[in-house]
């Protein structure tokens, strides 16, 4: 047996491969052995009920999806008492991934998750800040640090940020995060993008904008892991169009130390195993 260990602050994860958060369910314990992940993220939570996104929600472009789901959340209660303990079988740890609209409904949210059986935090900041004109907290350093200063003052457990992409200097915003006091960064989440059927003119998702994911993100999101890599001394977990080991090696050599394996897995369910 090859020691694929690493270490992500205090967790020790059994291997650098986990899932990106809303690629990845319970129902994935049907096609694939669980125990082989590095980690298990969650779909975002949120404090609300939500419903998600006018469809269609997902479609197609070339090397990459584009979707806005529009986080759909059953609520904390939920997950507290149906998904925690559905993960509480299986080895590797547990990270709770949340979101909310102000900082304060994101410490109150990181409190209420922090329960045996969740290892770890990952807020999840792309999301729009009410407090400030609805523009998205990880946009701006002075809303990142804040947020992730009020969620480090809620919970003892490791916290990570995971970051947008859709910014000029993501150096920028990862100091800010690590001034707020994350343990980890997960770079990045989705590209801002969208298309149009230019049979019927209209936009191919309900939502209009949506997240570009997949391999043709890939390049991207490897030159800001390594430029993050360089602005801070936290981990750096990286994700973005991993679609097989070489891919996570690369992110490695970048300056990873794991990576989350996203949109690939709904094309082939069990590539994520090692
Ligand atoms: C269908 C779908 C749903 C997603 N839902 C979430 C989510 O709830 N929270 C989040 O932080 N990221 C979410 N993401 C972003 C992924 O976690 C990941 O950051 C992104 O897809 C890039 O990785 P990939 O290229 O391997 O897919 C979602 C992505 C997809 C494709």
């Amino acid at each position: 047996m090859i020691d694929l260990r690493v270490q992500i602050g205090s967790l020790t994860l059994a291997n650098p491969i986990m899932p990106g958060s809303g690629t990845f369910a319970e129902t994935m314990a049907q096609v694939i052995d669980i125990d082989r992940l590095g980690a298990l993220v969650t779909k975002t939570i949120t404090p609300d009920v939500r419903h998600g996104n006018p469809q269609p929600r997902v479609t197609e472009v070339n090397g990459a999806m584009l979707s806005s789901i529009g986080i759909p959340s059953k609520g904390p209660e939920h997950y507290l008492r149906e998904v925690v303990p559905f993960y509480g079988a299986y080895r590797p740890p547990l990270v709770a991934s949340i979101s909310a609209g102000t900082a304060e409904a994101f410490a109150a949210l990181a409190a209420r998750l922090s329960v045996p059986g969740v290892a770890a935090i990952e807020a999840n900041i792309s999301c729009p800040n009410l407090e400030a004109n609805g523009r998205a907290f990880a946009m701006f350093p002075e809303d990142t640090e804040a947020v992730i200063r009020r969620i480090r003052g809620a919970t003892a457990l490791p916290l990570w940020a995971k970051l947008t992409p859709n910014v000029g200097d993501i150096t920028v915003i990862a100091r800010a995060a690590e001034a707020g006091g994350a343990d980890a960064l997960v770079v990045a989440n989705a590209l801002l993008g969208m298309a149009i059927d230019v049979e019927s003119f209209r936009p191919r998702l309900g939502n209009l904008m949506g997240g570009v994911t997949g391999p043709a993100v890939r390049p991207v999101i490897l030159r800001m892991v390594y430029q993050c890599a360089r602005a801070v001394r936290l981990p750096i977990i990286g994700c973005g169009g991993v679609s097989d080991v070489n891919d996570a090696v690369e992110y490695m050599l970048a300056g990873a130390t794991a990576v989350q394996v996203g949109t690939i897995s709904f094309l082939h369910p069990t590539r994520i195993q090692l």
